[in-house]
């Protein structure tokens, strides 16, 4: 019994059928992969940090664990962007199943949310990012992606984050957003804090959720390739394919740190004090799934 765990009284993944990897519709004549028997979906992933990662880690456990498709089909073409499928037809002719990503707010796609009017089989899997790291973050990106503004100064970007002007709009209004799904969807919360933690876990924990089971040496195999350095040399992982006219490569690598906790040496403490005031007055009744280190 390769399977990790149970899964939590929904309906199982339907009986092997050849031919129904996202990965080979992706890219046919792509190597085959050991993922058909149970790919099911969609699986939507969106997120407000922690993305690239998710996208990594849900193509290892959908190919149990073999790495071929994350090392020669580029994660865009292996998780589409939502914000690129610009017709129900055209999400329709992705095919099912298929794994998809987004950073759209839950508003955005309905309420509850939906994709091309398929709610039954929609799994969502949320992943968030203490949003003091997310900040420092998407301050680097800014420079690297010559499609976003060039950010003054952090002490402006930082302001600009909290007031929500920044592309993709409030984070809080983000997290808010898809927590209050929790009633309405499949939806597992994920903070990139566990997965620096415990990714192993977090994997186990994500295949239950997905009824995707674990072949032997999957998680090893996982943990290899989904590693911060492995994923930074991995050209279908880094966003290195993608051309300097959208982003400046010149200006930073996109996996720049992957650590937890770099606000520390970006935020003075007078920055510190008004993200915690402002935090508090968002996030203060909020029942969060797990509590960041502010
Ligand atoms: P840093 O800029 O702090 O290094 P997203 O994919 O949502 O845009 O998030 C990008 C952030 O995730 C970057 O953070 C990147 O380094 C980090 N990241 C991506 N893959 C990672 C991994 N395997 N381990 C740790 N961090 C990772």
């Amino acid at each position: 019994d390769t399977h990790s765990g149970d899964s939590g009284g929904r309906a199982q993944p339907p009986s092997p059928t050849a031919g129904t990897c996202p990965f080979h519709m992706a890219k046919p004549g792509a190597m085959m992969c050991r993922a058909t028997p149970w790919c099911h979906g969609p699986a939507l992933t969106p997120t407000s940090a922690g993305t690239t990662w998710m996208q990594e880690i849900l193509t290892l456990l959908f190919s149990l664990g073999d790495a071929r498709p994350a090392k020669t089909i580029p994660n865009w073409e292996r998780a589409p962007w939502l914000e690129q499928i610009y017709s129900r037809e055209a999400l329709q002719n992705t095919g099912s199943p298929r794994l998809l990503t987004t950073h759209l707010p839950a508003r955005v796609l309905g309420n509850p949310p939906s994709c091309g009017g398929d709610t039954v089989s929609l799994q969502v899997i949320y992943v968030a990012r203490n949003p003091k790291d997310v900040a420092v973050s998407f301050y680097h990106f800014h420079h690297l992606a010559k499609f976003l503004p060039d950010p003054s100064s952090f002490d402006a970007f930082l302001t600009q984050f909290l007031e929500g002007t920044v592309h993709y709009g409030s984070w809080f209004d983000h997290v808010k957003g898809w927590l209050g799904q929790r009633h309405l969807l499949d939806i597992l919360y994920v903070t990139y804090e566990e997965l620096h933690q415990d990714l192993r876990g977090t994997a186990q924990r994500l295949s239950s959720f997905l009824g995707c089971p674990l072949a032997p040496g999957t998680l090893a195999a996982l943990e290899q390739h989904c590693s911060f350095s492995a994923m930074r040399d991995n050209a279908m992982a880094n966003y290195s394919l993608i051309p300097a006219e959208i982003m400046d490569h010149s200006q930073g690598r996109f996996m720049r740190k992957g650590v937890v906790g770099d606000w520390r040496s970006h935020f003075s403490p007078e920055q510190n004090a008004l993200f915690n005031r402002r935090y508090q007055e968002e996030m203060g009744d909020t029942e969060l799934p797990s509590q960041w280190p502010m």
